[in-house]
């Protein structure tokens, strides 16, 4: 593969610089400061309150709405409008507007890409038709005899791309324990070109340690890649540890509604970023204009969602907890989580997704998550309807039983996706479910 680590040294991880650069186009004036007036703008903010957003460099509640878009030159529509168009005229042969067919660029993609790319802190986005699509973009990188190291609980889509598609490709994988920075550090090869990172992972919310993974790829030659699509930007930037790329199934919290399906790939890095687009256009797995303006609509309120999402998520965490039917709950926001320093550290909250471990066998579980009404028994996770499922019937049903009970899947085993309902009509359904369960 080409490698990218001299130039990675060159770019800077803060968020705020990259947002900047990433909304100049904006009718905010947010961007129209000068160094010193931003200097200026930091010191007031310790002293004034926050009275006009428009002064300050955009933080990420104001990023998610404005970043990327800008009313529309024509009409002033305040939206982005969906450029429902294949291709575009030219003035002169070969003279575009910056368009030439909608493949290769659309402004309403371009939107999302660029609100993409301002939450992540990185330069550029590159939107997907889906999360699949954006990791299988990344894989695209590589080079036949390449190597890639990714966690043993990844997605298993993610599992089932590198294994039962690029191994025929002749890319080997190794799937180890990336909370454990050791086992990774023993599993590089010198032909070792990715390591592969989820943070939290799925169904156990383990945390992997972004900084030290990334440091162990560079250092390595190789690159870090970071699936964020559990955090999402409001709670974690990969970018700000290191990471080279950061991918996401937009079909989740940044979408938020359970009606799209889309991807992303963001990176700091140009080269890089060039790379990605010849595939993302060579490959021609892009998004409608539709899609992005939907995911458009739902990364406006990502924030306020991941606020009451996260809110949520811990209240029940607690609450199942001390439930004599619940032997343990997964959640990184409980102090007895053993990454839960690490999570406070690169996270800044916790996120809406929990699961938990019932004292039931394998029928009683799935009768619990039959029962509840408030939540959905639904597989996928991010909208603002709870999900609930069982993963040994569902997600993970795949797994022979015998490596599913060694890799911690019990048979008692729920995992949720924890939505923006009102808390105790969540937990209401929730322990009337366990009573009609467990009676
Ligand atoms: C963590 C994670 N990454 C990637 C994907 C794939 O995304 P998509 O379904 O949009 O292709 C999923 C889907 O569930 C996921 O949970």
């Amino acid at each position: 593969m080409t490698h990218y680590n001299s130039a990675h040294d060159d770019y800077g991880t803060d968020a705020e610089d990259s947002v900047s650069a990433a909304t100049t186009d904006t009718d905010t004036g947010a961007n129209a400061t000068t160094e010193a007036e931003t200097e200026a703008n930091a010191e007031a903010e310790a002293t004034t309150p926050d009275t006009n957003a428009t002064e300050h460099a955009a933080r990420i509640e104001t990023q998610a709405i404005h970043a990327g878009q800008s009313p529309d030159r024509d009409t002033g529509a305040v939206m982005p409008p969906i450029y429902a168009n294949s291709t575009y005229v030219q003035d002169a042969p070969g003279e575009d507007r910056g368009y030439e067919y909608s493949r290769t660029g659309n402004p309403t993609r371009t939107a999302l890409e660029d609100n993409l790319a301002a939450l992540e802190g990185g330069a550029h986005g590159r939107a997907f038709a889906s999360g699949m699509a954006a990791i299988n973009t990344v894989l695209n990188l590589l080079e036949a005899g390449d190597h890639v190291i990714a966690g043993d609980d990844v997605y298993g889509g993610t599992y089932r791309l590198f294994r039962e598609v690029y191994e025929d490709y002749d890319l080997s994988f190794s799937f180890v324990d990336t909370t454990d920075t050791g086992t990774v550090e023993a599993a590089v090869r010198p032909e070792t070109a990715l390591i592969w990172v989820e943070t939290p992972t799925n169904p156990l919310m383990q945390i992997n340690d972004i900084a030290a993974l990334a440091d162990l790829a560079h250092d390595a030659d190789a690159l870090c890649a970071v699936d964020n699509t559990f955090a999402t930007p409001y709670l974690q930037r990969p970018l700000a540890f290191g990471a080279d790329i950061v991918s996401h199934s937009l079909t989740k919290y940044l979408g938020g509604h359970s009606d799209v399906v889309g991807g992303a790939l963001v990176t700091d890095n140009d080269a890089l970023d060039e790379q990605l687009g010849f595939y993302q256009n060579s490959v021609g797995a892009t998004p409608d204009p539709f899609t992005c303006f939907l995911v458009l609509r739902g990364t406006k309120t990502l924030p306020v969602r991941m606020d009451r999402h996260t809110a949520n998520a811990q209240t029940l965490a607690e609450r199942l907890a001390a439930h004599p039917a619940v032997e343990q709950v997964y959640y990184p926001g409980l102090a007895n989580h053993p990454s839960h320093d690490l999570a406070a550290e690169q996270m800044d909250a916790f996120g809406g997704m929990l699961s938990f471990e019932l004292d039931a066998t394998l029928d009683q579980t799935s009768t619990f998550v039959s029962e509840t009404t408030v939540f959905a028994l639904a597989e996928s996770l991010g909208g603002v309807e709870s999900l609930i499922e069982q993963p040994a019937t569902m997600t993970h049903a795949s797994i022979p039983r015998d490596e599913r009970l060694a890799a911690g899947l019990t048979d008692g085993l729920v995992r949720a996706s924890v939505g923006t309902e009102h808390v105790n009509d969540l937990w209401a359904d929730l322990e009337a479910a366990l009573d009609a369960a467990l009676a």
